[in-house]
């Protein structure tokens, strides 16, 4: 559900939203009234952050995305606008469901039609217990090819977040750089 202008603007100040940049484009799960890409500057996506609790386990953490800070840096996800009636309700299952490192912090997304909005996102920053930093995507790969945890395969997460961001337009050549390696083999045995 795409949001439809007079929709976006007759809210934009009074509406608590969203920003998802992974797992919550493609499995937000929970009720909003309205959808729409966006992008938050002086950041990057990168799968710099492990999963012991959704897409690996303690024993085998998966690598699931983060966002890290960088001027020039540009990630461009989905902001959804929370029914008012469910705001606690919502926040508080997304703090059980992010709670892997993650904490809320508020940001500024840019609409595709030059609107602002403030959002919520989840980040887990370079302090957080999971954060691993830079890694190469072979290694990532690598890690990914075997991950599982309790919300699926790591392979999956990465291949269901590429085939969202390729539905958008979006170019994400860190994760469709990845999910290509994850179905062509590469790293497979590494
Ligand atoms: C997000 O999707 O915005 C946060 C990270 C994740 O749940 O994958």
């Amino acid at each position: 559900m795409e949001a439809d202008k007079q929709t976006m603007t007759s809210s934009l100040d009074q509406s608590l939203w969203i920003f998802g940049y992974g797992s919550l484009i493609f499995r937000p799960s929970f009720h909003f009234t309205c959808r729409a890409p966006g992008t938050l500057r002086g950041y990057w996506r990168r799968f710099w952050q492990e999963s012991r609790d959704h897409r690996g386990t303690e024993m085998f953490p998966g690598r699931v995305v983060t966002l890290v800070p960088d001027p020039s840096g540009h990630c461009k996800g989905v902001v959804y606008r929370l029914s008012r009636d469910h705001q606690e309700e919502i926040l508080s299952a997304l703090d059980t469901r992010e709670q892997g490192g993650y904490r809320r912090i508020e940001i500024e997304v840019e609409l595709d039609g030059g609107d602002r909005v403030e959002a919520i996102a989840y980040y887990g920053d370079s302090t957080n217990p999971n954060y691993i930093g830079n890694e190469s995507l072979e290694k990532i790969a690598q890690i990914a090819r075997t991950a599982h945890g309790p919300s699926g395969s790591n392979r999956d997460y990465i291949l269901k977040l590429d085939a969202a961001l390729t539905d958008m337009g979006v170019q994400d050549p860190h994760v469709h750089g990845l999910a290509m390696m994850l179905e062509s083999g590469v790293a497979s045995d590494r």
